[in-house]
């Protein structure tokens, strides 16, 4: 006889606007009894639990702990080492949610935890629930079409810098990019070189009290922008 084992629910829970969080995710999250979020940055952790803490009804919620570091051992071992610390209660028989800001399955760590889980015990069934990204509300809240049409879409990180704007520019008519937050002046001015601030809007804190919609690009040169940012840049030029 085969044991029974927990199910492990990875969970968008919406960029923070809590009325965008599923009936999925909302009935799911009212019956686990544990919740875990990563910890890796302290926006993420706190926001994401933030827009579900009223529908944590019995769950116990734990912070997992990733290291802020490239180097692929250490983190390597951080990933062994949460996947482990939920394994150890999926194979109790008990459910585990993972939650996650946006939806689990566009530049989250949930990737990353579930492709270690399974790793470590191919017989855990993994239910992922799709989340509202942060792109599809920051294009809601400035009414920027996405795509029309024929055209294309292109989803990037800013995480590098501007580089990898030329290379989606080339390729796509619409681009969205993520984690602009640290190299927010390289991406200017790339932006700036290639003639686009005029095409593009920037979201800062979708969904949530201070959230911002910046049309004017120019506003924003040599300022910080914070963690939870974004760039919608339309190739032929914006027309909200
Ligand atoms: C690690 S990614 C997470 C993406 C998320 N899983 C999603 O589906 O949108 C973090 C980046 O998402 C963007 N982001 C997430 N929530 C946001 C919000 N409320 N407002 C603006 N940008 C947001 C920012 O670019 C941030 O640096």
């Amino acid at each position: 006889m085969t044991a029974t084992r927990g199910i492990l629910y990875g969970i968008g829970v919406g960029p923070g606007d809590p009325e965008l969080l599923t009936l999925k995710a909302l009935r799911v999250l009212e019956q686990v009894p544990y919740v875990y979020a990563a910890a890796s940055t302290k926006n993420d952790y706190s926001l994401a639990l933030n827009i579900v803490r009223h529908h944590i009804k019995k769950a116990e919620v734990q912070p997992l702990f990733f290291p802020m570091t490239n180097d692929p051992q250490v983190l390597a071992a951080s990933w062994d080492n949460n996947a482990r610390t939920v394994l150890a209660v999926l194979e109790t028989g008990q459910d585990a949610a993972f939650i996650t800001i946006g939806d689990p399955l566009t530049y989250s760590t949930y990737g990353y935890l579930l492709k270690t889980i399974k790793k470590l015990n191919p017989d855990i069934e993994a239910r992922t629930i799709p989340g509202i990204t942060s792109y599809n509300a920051a294009a809601a809240l400035a009414n920027i079409p996405l795509t029309e049409g024929e055209e294309s879409f292109y989803l990037v990180s800013g995480a590098r810098g501007g580089d990898r704007l030329k290379e989606a520019l080339a390729a796509s008519d619409n681009i969205v990019m993520l984690k602009t937050y640290r190299y927010f002046d390289k991406i200017y001015e790339t932006l700036e070189n290639l003639e686009l601030l005029d095409c593009t809007t920037c979201i800062v804190r979708c969904g949530l009290p201070e959230e911002t919609v910046v049309h004017d690009l120019r506003s924003l040169k040599d300022q910080k922008m914070p963690y939870l940012s974004l760039l919608i840049i339309k190739k032929q030029g914006r027309r909200s």
